[in-house]
This record gives structure tokens, C-alpha cells and sequence, in this order.
């Protein structure tokens, strides 16, 4: 007998009971991976994000969608200025620590601009931004900066695809 392996679509109507379809197949999107950066009454904090998106060129404009559930959204919805690192290959670590602490500052390479935003160092490409506008987003914010700063470096792109970190080598 031969066992067929068919790779059959999963369809289905979004609803409040299958969020989690909804997440995995948003998820086959592949994406680069960021950190936000941003001030705050707390000290310097930070995010891991993969909603970022170039949006404009001129003006310069970028966006990115900060959760209203998470913890650190007050500080991400009241920024008038912020930071978003894409991260190398090399930064998975980074992704992680982020996800995780909002504070994940210890052994990294950093500083702290004239607005009290942290810059990571080593990144492959970083914006510092000025708030530009907001939008509903229903559970997300969609945050829309103007670029006033930025930098860039060749290297590999770190990557989230299906909800696992990977690697992008430029050919
Ligand atoms: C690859 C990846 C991408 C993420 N993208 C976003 C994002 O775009 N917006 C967001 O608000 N949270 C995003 N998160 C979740 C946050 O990094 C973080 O895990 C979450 O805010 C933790 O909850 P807390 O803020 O309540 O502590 C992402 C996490 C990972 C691992």
C-alpha cells in the first residue's frame, strides 16, 4: 500500500475561537525580525517586533503595531521618539531577550541618544524616529514614524517564519 502525503489546506472563518489558526496562518508570512527602543519614566525598554514595515519615502515613513495587551504599550503608544533595529543573524539572542523583558539591556552594546532612546549597536539597518500619527489597529496600534535618523550594514538578516527564528544569506 502506499501512503499518500497530501499537503491539504486548512480553511476556515476567523473567530474568537480559533485565534490561534489565525496566528499560525499570519505566521506564513515571513518577516525580518526588529527591536523598538524607546524612553520611558522606567529607564530604557524595549520590544521584540516583526510587524515593522517601510511605508514612505517621502517623507520618510515607517511603521509598526505594538499589542494593547501587552505590558509595555503605555510606554510604546505615548513615544514621541523611538528606535527600530532590524536584527543580523548574529542577534537572535537579542529577539529573545526582548521577547521576554522589556528591560534586556544587560550585555549589550548600547547608548542613549539626546531624547533618552537607546540605540543598539551592530544592527543591520536602525531608524530612529519621531512620532508621525496613530491608527486603530483593533487589538494592535498601528504606529506610524517619521525617520529622521539612519543606519545600515551588510550581513545575513535574521528571519521569523511559522513561529521559528531563521537565517537569510543575501546571494
Ligand atoms: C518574532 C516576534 C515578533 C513579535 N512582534 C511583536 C509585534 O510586532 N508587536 C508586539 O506588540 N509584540 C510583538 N511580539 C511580542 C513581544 O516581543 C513580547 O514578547 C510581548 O510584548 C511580551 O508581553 P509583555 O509585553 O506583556 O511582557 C513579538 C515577539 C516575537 C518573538
Amino acid at each position: 500500500m502506499t501512503m499518500q502525503t497530501a499537503n491539504h489546506p486548512v480553511t476556515f472563518e476567523p473567530a474568537s475561537e480559533n485565534t490561534r489558526l489565525l496566528r499560525d496562518a499570519f505566521g506564513r508570512f515571513a518577516t525580518g525580525v526588529t527591536i523598538v527602543t524607546t524612553g520611558s519614566e522606567d529607564g530604557p525598554v524595549g520590544i521584540t517586533a516583526n510587524s515593522f514595515s517601510s511605508v514612505s519615502l517621502e517623507p520618510p515613513l515607517v511603521l509598526w503595531m505594538p499589542d494593547k495587551g501587552s505590558r509595555r504599550f503605555q510606554y510604546f503608544e505615548a513615544a514621541e521618539h523611538y528606535a527600530i533595529h532590524v536584527l543580523s543573524h548574529e542577534q537572535a539572542e537579542i529577539c529573545s531577550g526582548f521577547a521576554r523583558n522589556a528591560q534586556a539591556f544587560d550585555q549589550l552594546t548600547y547608548r542613549t541618544d539626546a531624547n533618552g532612546v537607546p540605540l543598539i549597536e551592530n544592527c543591520l539597518a536602525r531608524f530612529e524616529c519621531r512620532r508621525h500619527a496613530a491608527y486603530e489597529g483593533g487589538d494592535h496600534l498601528i504606529v506610524l514614524g517619521e525617520v529622521v535618523q539612519a543606519e545600515m550594514r551588510s550581513g545575513d538578516a535574521l528571519t521569523f517564519f511559522a513561529g521559528k527564528l531563521g537565517q537569510i544569506t543575501p546571494q
